[in-house]
């Protein structure tokens, strides 16, 4: 476990954590006019880097002047390790490592949200036929989405119909219409059990709402797989130490954060004739996926929202060089979540677990301390047996625990020398569940119906050293040969006379 404590930090709402960020010179304003369309996101996907890109407040929007009902759009917030460490409450310097060790109990902690009366989201209240979604500076974040995604990292807050009790996920959604948002919504995710619920209920509808712009410890919460039943609002409460204060929406029964920039209240109609045709998007992966398709639709009934409000928004999709917010938060909260289940089936001797932040934890680095041969395998059958295998963990690299998994050359000469695929070092577990996203799947396989999330081959790589090697005698009885690293005592004669050789400080 982490020798890490944080000190839990509220910053009071979406204004409060940029003004952070503005102070950590992590928050870059961009001042020069940008069209909602395409260029937005774009100047979103050059920037962000490969997790070194600044937090971005877009100011000056194309058809969204001084007078619009809203004209700023502020993204990236998360799209760095430091970032997240911060929101944390942790140093900005912290090491992914750490933010792991501290994510495996961060899902779990909870402080109970504070009903009260009124807040600023209500400073503005537009009901009825007043509704329109295009008085905001909705971002066509790809030329090649299928329209203006405005939920891209709002908090989607729904409620089981029998426990009252609140799920708050993040969930794509697209303006079809002044009033309509379409949204992509699966059965096994939080939201998907509620529309079971109230369905098997008799109802025809279910009443749902959006808070876009808070604390980023929201979607933050809302993107990760918080365990069923417990409400995230109770986790972000943990996160920042205070109860989150919530308002009652409108006009339906369900509580938002009073200091949100801006609600959306509706009602998710299940009658397929309601339906509206939703994407396609880029998506997480990378590539283009979530077919053009008919899809459940919100009904917005009101939008509550602060005085000149802000517009928070995400761009999806990882790729080398530019990593999503999602890709971020992804490699800390799924290796988190992975640690915890190879904790709870009882895998000895895991030592550090990492999902690099460009593939959103569809490849999963274990390292181990290994005692016996076959602890790889115990592994990977860990990890595809449980439900967070959901659309994660494809490929599992075990190593063992003198290769450091935050590093890529490390990795990959671990898997140059230590993998042998005569010797079952590769395993392949064919046909599970998976995810439909994945374009490596083939189409006909991407069956949400038929294979739950899209079928998957999973493959093991055991990048550890095989004991069941024989020990060799010309080795001293070792089943590897040494490392040309030199040895310590060496190492420190060396360091001694490292400023007479004239060579800068050595960095390893
Ligand atoms: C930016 C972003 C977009 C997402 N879009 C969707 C989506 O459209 N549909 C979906 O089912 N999950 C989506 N997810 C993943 C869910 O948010 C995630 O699986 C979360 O755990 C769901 O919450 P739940 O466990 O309460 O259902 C998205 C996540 C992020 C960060």
């Amino acid at each position: 476990m982490t020798t890490m404590t944080r000190k839990p930090t509220a910053f009071g709402d979406m204004r409060g954590w940029m003004k952070a960020l503005d102070a950590a010179g992590e928050l870059h304003n961009v001042d020069a006019e940008v069209d909602w369309k395409v260029e937005l996101g774009t100047v979103t996907r050059l920037a962000q880097g490969p997790g070194t890109g600044s937090a971005l407040l877009f100011n000056n929007i194309k058809d969204y002047g001084k007078n619009a009902r809203c004209h700023q759009v502020f993204t990236s917030g998360l799209a760095s390790a430091r970032r997240v460490a911060m929101m944390m409450g942790l140093s900005p310097d912290t090491h992914a490592r750490e933010l792991v060790k501290i994510g495996r109990t961060l899902l779990t902690e909870s402080i109970a949200p504070k009903i009260v009366k009124t807040g600023p989201v209500k400073e503005n209240i537009v009901k009825g036929k007043d509704v329109d979604l295009f008085e905001f500076p909705v971002p066509q974040w790809n030329r090649i989405d299928g329209g203006r995604y405005i939920l891209t990292y709002g908090g989607v807050v729904t409620k089981d119909p029998h426990t009252n009790v609140m799920n708050v996920g993040v969930y794509r959604g697209m303006v079809a219409d002044k009033n309509k948002i379409p949204i992509l919504m699966w059965r096994a995710q939080h939201i998907g059990h509620h529309v079971t619920a109230w369905q098997e209920a008799g109802y025809k509808e279910m009443p749902i709402a959006i808070a876009i712009g808070w604390e980023d410890s929201l979607p933050f919460v809302g993107g990760s797989p918080v365990p069923k039943g417990l409400c995230e609002y109770d986790v972000v409460g943990a996160i920042r130490g205070e109860p989150v204060e919530l308002v009652k929406c409108e006009t339906v029964d369900l509580y938002v954060p009073a200091s949100a920039e801006i609600v959306i209240e509706g009602v998710l109609k299940f009658d397929p004739d309601t339906y509206t045709m939703e994407g396609p998007f880029a998506e997480f992966t990378g590539y283009v996926a979530g077919d053009r398709s008919l899809k459940p639709t919100i009904h917005v009934t009101a939008i509550t929202h602060r005085t000149d409000p802000i517009l928070r928004g995400t761009i999806e999709g990882s790729m080398p060089g530019s990593f999503s917010e999602n890709g971020v938060c992804s490699s800390i909260m799924r290796a988190a979540t992975a640690w915890n289940v190879l904790d709870r089936a009882g895998v000895p001797g895991v030592t550090d677990v990492w999902c690099p932040p460009v593939q959103t934890g569809i490849n999963v680095y274990v390292q181990i301390k290994q005692s016996y041969r076959g602890q790889a395998k115990q592994v990977a059958n860990a990890l595809w047996g449980s439900s967070a295998a959901h659309v994660r963990y494809k490929h599992v690299i075990v190593v063992d625990d003198d290769i450091d998994i935050h590093d890529y050359a490390a990795v990959d000469w671990a898997v140059a020398y230590r993998v042998n695929a005569g010797e079952n070092d590769i395993v392949i577990m064919p046909s599970t569940f998976g995810a439909g996203l994945d374009p490596s799947t083939r189409r006909r396989d991407r069956n949400v119906v038929q294979f739950g999330t899209g079928k998957w081959n999973r493959l093991l790589i055991d990048a550890t050293v095989n004991l069941d090697y024989d020990p060799d005698p010309d080795l001293g009885g070792a089943r590897f040969p040494p490392k040309v690293w030199p040895e310590q005592k060496d190492i420190d004669a060396v360091q001694k006379r490292w400023d007479e050789l004239g060579l800068d400080k050595r960095k390893r």
